[in-house]
């Protein structure tokens, strides 16, 4: 798929008010900071569409952008900002989880992975959470330009091991870094053939 138009379509922090659900949409989530924004202008081809930072929390609303003029990738906020109140998490928890389970235009889950890290409890709980929603989702290792492919390989494998001990199959996954564009064909492609059904 080629990416002719991307557009900034607004923010919410109310799910009422979010458009219509008459789109395909493919929602973006991921520990805080792990480049979920920065994967969205590397598929867009946009640098500045979807705000990024080196702070951890900057994205805070759920946010829609239209590819194509149609279908949307949703930027979500990030969770595990461990600096966030407990107030903070439980609203972040809530209303996310609120969003991914009722919305019905949502095809897919991307959830993004730091591909230096070992395993996080974080990562594995919310992979959990949606497999007991019965929500599709595929994995997103973020990140690969900043080791060797050998360290990023054996953190995806770790992270295999860890995931079948309650899933019964590995969900389909992409090696990813914003810097490099690595993962932009296949991420774009994927998305095509769900558009398709
Ligand atoms: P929140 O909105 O705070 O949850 O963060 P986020 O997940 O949207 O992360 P964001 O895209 O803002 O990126 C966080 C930091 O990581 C920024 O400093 C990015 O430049 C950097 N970053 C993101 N992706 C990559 C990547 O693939 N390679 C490298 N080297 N840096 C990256
Ligand atoms: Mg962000």
């Amino acid at each position: 798929m080629i990416v002719k138009s991307a557009e900034f379509i607004c923010s919410n922090t109310q799910i009422s008010k979010l458009p219509p659900p008459v789109k395909a949409e493919y929602a973006f989530i991921g520990r805080s900071n792990v480049g979920k924004s920065s994967l969205i202008n590397m598929l867009a081809g946009k640098k500045g569409l979807a705000k990024t930072s080196q702070t951890p929390g900057k994205t805070q609303l759920i946010n829609h952008f239209l590819i194509n003029d149609s279908w949307y990738i949703v930027d979500l906020p990030g969770y595990g900002y461990a600096r966030a109140s407990k107030t903070k998490k439980a609203d972040w928890n809530k209303f996310i989880h609120t969003y991914l389970d009722k919305r019905e235009s949502l095809q897919c889950v991307l959830v993004l992975i730091d591909s230096r890290l070992e395993p996080q409890k974080i990562d594995l709980e919310f992979c959990n959470w949606l497999g007991e929603k019965g929500l599709s989702f595929v994995l997103v290792f973020t990140k690969a330009d900043k080791q060797s492919s050998l360290k990023t390989d054996q953190n995806v494998a770790q992270f295999k091991k860890a995931l079948l001990q309650t899933f019964d199959e590995f969900p389909q996954y992409f090696v990813t870094s914003s810097e490099t564009q690595l993962g932009h064909d296949d991420i774009l492609s994927f998305i095509s053939e769900v558009n398709k059904h």
